[in-house]
């Protein structure tokens, strides 16, 4: 049966498309209910897009244990080899708008929330093993400028590369960004970083330092500049479409889940700082374990419901899972629930995509707010006290740990030759590569002939740094595009 039309107090309406009005053609009523109701919800329609990774398609999926980590990690989800987990997975650009082109020149969001029995974790990561910062203060400056001018609303390859080359520390992710890397085939087809180390224990409390790799097992395939740029004009949003309609034909994506693990010795030991964002743990020296695999296997029903209000933050998390002293993830404990309250508001957890498994939330005295819709755990006190007893689960096994001593220091991390190592390592496999260093210098090229030329200067001198080779390719394609007078 068709459903009864009704305004939003349950009152059936007997014709959706008529208003009362003095008269057939005279003006209208303010006692028109079902009209003010249509209107004023429609005016309230937008809530705010995300400041970043405003553009994104999401999925459900399931996570499966394949190898056992229970060495490594004490996690209840992963405590049993075949043990299932029900996920939601969102991918998104980085830099452009809500109806941004999917194909820019960006590095992706790759977001996956495990609804565990010992709460929601959250892995909010992105395609690339590295970011273009470690000092978390500059991460304003930095997205700004791979935003609009202010003055003439437009993006700006001056202030782009202007930030850049100001902070040499960008630049391996900048050498990713660049290859054709930086423009993933789709979704499906790209890997997902921690970027950052993490720092997980097992039930014994031996603890180590973690980075995780999510591995796509429909190849990672990329687009060339040129393929990009065509897509964005003719289909910008090919990579929702390829999601979507993959999942909905049945063919499902799979990845293959592994970790890198250090020991602190070896952390002390390592030529890089297991801190540094900028960085790669090489696969030769810490090699790849598989612990798992996911599947996204259902569409959501609802793309506001489910994939714009999912709300993702690397402080929601499970017992025996902890965040590292990462200058940068530390910070982005504090910037995602944060954003979330600005966007959803302060009950945003119970919204049901971000809402953990049933049964799971009790905090008697997190109460009341703006759109608490689940009771509000009704009767219960609202306080924590000897007359509201409580059990508390107690997993801090962990009896040897980083110990912190120090003065409160102002530091910045500051850049040195030694950020062009490992760009320079990366610029050498891409020769392996059919045409991808070529590639680079081209994608390079392309978007700095729009700079002025003393930035252009600055972008040459940055890439020689990495190669010379590099540096020569890039200047002479750019003063072929954009002739000095
Ligand atoms: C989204 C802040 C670095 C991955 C966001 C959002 C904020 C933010 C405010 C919007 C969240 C929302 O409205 O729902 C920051 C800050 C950073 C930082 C302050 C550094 C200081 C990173 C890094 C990664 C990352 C290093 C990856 C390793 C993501 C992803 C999303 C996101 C995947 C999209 C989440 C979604 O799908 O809803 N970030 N971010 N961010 N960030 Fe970051």
């Amino acid at each position: 049966m068709a459903p009864v039309y009704t305004n939003s107090n349950g009152q059936p309406i007997p014709e959706a498309f008529a208003t009362q009005r003095v008269g057939e053609h005279g003006p209208l009523l303010l006692q028109d209910f079902n009209l003010i109701d249509s209107l004023a919800h429609f005016d309230r329609e937008r809530i705010p897009e995300r400041v970043v990774h405003a553009k994104g398609s999401g999925a459900y999926g399931v996570f499966e244990v394949t190898d056992d980590i229970t060495d490594i990690v004490g996690s209840a989800f992963l405590d049993t080899v075949g043990k299932k987990t029900r996920t939601f997975t969102r991918f998104s650009t980085v830099g452009g708008e809500s109806g941004s082109a999917d194909t820019a020149r960006d590095p992706r969001g790759f977001s996956t929330k495990f609804y565990t029995e010992e709460g929601n974790l959250d892995l909010v990561y992105n395609n690339t093993p590295v970011f273009f910062l470690r000092d978390p203060s500059k991460f304003p400056h930095f997205i700004h400028t791979q935003k609009r001018n202010p003055e003439t609303h437009l993006k700006d390859a001056n202030m782009f590369w202007d930030y850049l080359t100001s902070n040499e520390e960008s630049a391996h992710q900048v050498t990713i960004l660049f290859s054709d890397r930086g423009t993933p085939k789709s979704y499906r087809e790209m890997n997902g970083y921690s970027g950052h180390t993490y720092k997980w224990s097992n039930k014994k409390g031996d603890w180590h330092y973690v980075q995780v790799h999510f591995i796509t097992e429909q190849g990672n395939k990329t687009l060339n500049n040129e393929e990009a740029g065509e897509l964005a004009g003719s289909n910008p949003d090919y990579a929702q479409e390829d999601l979507f309609k993959n999942i909905a034909a049945g063919n499902f994506p799979t990845w293959t889940c592994y970790i890198q693990t250090m020991t602190q010795e070896q952390a002390k030991k390592a030529p890089f700082s297991v801190f540094d964002l900028t960085k790669v743990w090489p696969h030769a020296d810490y090699p790849l374990r598989r612990f798992g695999k996911f599947t996204l296997n259902e569409n959501p029903k609802n793309y506001f419901a489910e994939v714009e209000q999912a709300a993702f933050s690397p402080a929601h998390t499970v017992p025996y899972m902890e965040p590292s002293a990462d200058p940068v993830l530390q910070s982005r404990l504090f910037s995602y629930a944060d954003t979330h309250r600005h966007r959803l508001g302060p009950n945003y957890t119970q919204i049901p995509v971000n809402c953990p498994v049933a049964g799971r939330v009790y905090n008697p005295h997190m109460r009341d707010g703006a759109m608490n819709v689940n009771g509000n755990l009704g009767a219960t006190p609202n306080y924590l006290a000897t007359s509201n007893p409580i059990e508390f689960r107690d997993y801090k096994y962990q009896e040897e740990q980083e110990v912190w001593h120090g003065a409160a220091t102002p530091f910045h991390w500051k850049a040195t030759e030694k950020e062009f190592d490992q760009p320079r390592e990366l610029y050498k496999v891409l020769a392996k590569y059919p045409n991808q260093q070529a590639h680079l210098a081209h994608n390079v090229a392309v978007h700095v002939s729009a700079a002025d030329a003393s930035i252009q200067d600055r972008v040459f001198a940055y890439f020689t740094k990495i190669h010379p080779d590099l540096g020569a390719a890039i200047k002479k394609e750019t003063l072929e595009l954009s002739p000095r007078k």
